[in-house]
């Protein structure tokens, strides 16, 4: 019997008070519910041929210890770290265990807000960043590790 291939597996985590889009500050971050967003891209995922698992936390421990498990359970890791973009040394750090692509998502541009937004903690051990471009940035991320996944499995 031919064994299926496994699917590459990409892990979204949503940091600090996104539990909340949809009422939150809707003006900045847009109508779409936190729902909505892994919704579709976990469709996404399926059209692309990965397997895209959500967790999201409103504390930094549990965030971290998210990053840890999945040192080798996955191939690709979203984060937007809300709040904990701009302080956590933690998160940080342990994005350094990683050895798969990092993307780090906004939904809001953090360079046209509050100097306080501007510098990013994460942005430094990212592979890349997209910032400002709504629920669309997830999906452009997705995209993207997708298809990194797939030049890795063409070796
Ligand atoms: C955010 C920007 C952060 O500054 C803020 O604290 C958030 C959301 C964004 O998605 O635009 O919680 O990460």
């Amino acid at each position: 019997m031919e064994l299926l291939p496994e699917k590459h597996a990409i892990l979204v985590i949503h940091g600090p008070n996104l539990n909340m889009l949809g009422k939150r500050e809707p003006e900045v971050y847009g109508k779409a519910t936190l729902d909505d967003i892994n919704t579709a891209l976990k469709e996404t995922g399926n059209r692309l041929g990965v397997r895209v698992e959500a967790f999201q936390s409103n504390h930094e421990g549990a965030i971290v210890e998210k990053i840890q498990e999945i040192m080798n359970s996955h191939q690709g890791l979203i984060i937007n770290p809300g709040a904990y973009t701009h302080t956590s040394v933690a998160i940080r750090d342990a994005l350094l265990l990683l050895n798969f692509p990092v993307v780090e998502v906004h939904l809001s541009n953090i360079y046209k807000r509050e100097p306080f937004r501007h510098h990013s903690m994460i942005a430094g051990v990212a592979t890349g960043q997209i910032s400002g471009l709504g629920s669309d940035g997830y999906i452009l991320a997705l995209e993207y590790l997708a298809r990194r996944c797939q030049a890795i499995a063409q070796f």
